[in-house]
């Protein structure tokens, strides 16, 4: 008696295929799942101009301007500049320590900016710290000030003791 032909070679290959199969549509669901997510939450304008959204750049565009430029200040400032320029202060510009006043600029009759708090601007690039470089003048501004504030003494347009053109008074002008 003859024995029934071998099934086919192929057939025993794909005899475990069950498990590759389902391994295969949950990757399948992967990939479209990425697809559709990725159509719904990328930006239209992505891309536009490169990897970025191009409608970024309008959006920026249309707030509104918050810094002036030292050079607008001084136009009208003209006696702070006179001051600034004879002290190591001259290469800080306006708006390092009042902060963005181009309001201020377009409208100086209605809007006044506020004086900054010494304490904390001045302390800002001043507190001692190891990893400045000596040659950058620097204090423990606790010890230093004695708790007054930094004005007392120092006029911040110019700020070296011994340039005072004006005694110092703290009082706002
Ligand atoms: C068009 C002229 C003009 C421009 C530009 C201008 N200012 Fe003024 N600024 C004035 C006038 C006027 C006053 C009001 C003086 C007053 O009322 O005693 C003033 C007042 C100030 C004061 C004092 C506020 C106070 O309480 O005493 C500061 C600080 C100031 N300006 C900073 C700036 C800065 C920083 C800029 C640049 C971003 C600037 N200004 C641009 C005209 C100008
Ligand atoms: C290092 C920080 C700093 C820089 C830079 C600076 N200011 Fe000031 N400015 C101050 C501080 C602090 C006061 C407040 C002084 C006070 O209360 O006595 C002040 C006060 C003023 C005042 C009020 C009047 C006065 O003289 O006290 C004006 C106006 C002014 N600044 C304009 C300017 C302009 C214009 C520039 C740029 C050319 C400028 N400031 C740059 C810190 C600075
Ligand atoms: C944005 C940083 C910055 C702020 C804010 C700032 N300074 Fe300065 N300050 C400097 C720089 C930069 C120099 C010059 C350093 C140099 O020439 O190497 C300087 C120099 C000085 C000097 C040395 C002056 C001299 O001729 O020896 C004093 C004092 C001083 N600042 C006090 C102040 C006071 C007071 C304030 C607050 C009203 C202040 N600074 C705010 C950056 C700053
Ligand atoms: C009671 C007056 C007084 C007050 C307040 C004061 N200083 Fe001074 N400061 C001085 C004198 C005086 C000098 C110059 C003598 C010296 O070099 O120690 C000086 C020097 C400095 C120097 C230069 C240091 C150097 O190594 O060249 C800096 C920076 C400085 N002060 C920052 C500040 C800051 C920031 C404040 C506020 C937290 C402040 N000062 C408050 C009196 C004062």
């Amino acid at each position: 008696m003859r024995r029934a032909i071998p099934a086919p070679k192929v057939k025993l290959l794909f005899k475990d295929i069950e498990h590759l199969l389902r391994l295969a549509a949950v990757m399948l669901i992967a990939v479209v799942a990425f697809v559709v997510l990725r159509a719904a939450v990328v930006p239209k304008s992505f891309g536009q101009y490169g990897h970025y959204r191009g409608d970024a750049i309008a959006e920026v565009a249309a707030r509104p301007v918050a810094h002036a430029g030292h050079e607008v200040c001084e136009g009208c400032h003209t006696d702070v500049v006179d001051q600034k320029k004879l002290g190591r202060h001259a290469g800080l510009h306006c708006e390092v320590c009042h902060g963005p006043q181009a309001r201020h600029a377009d409208d100086p009759a209605s809007i006044k900016p506020p004086l900054p708090d010494t304490g904390v601007i001045c302390a800002r690039c001043h507190e001692a710290n190891s990893a400045k470089p000596r040659s950058f003048p620097q204090v423990a501004s606790a010890d230093h000030s004695g708790g007054l504030a930094c004005n007392t003494c120092h006029q911040p347009h110019r700020p070296k003791i011994q340039d005072q053109a004006k005694p110092a008074t703290g009082a706002k002008r």
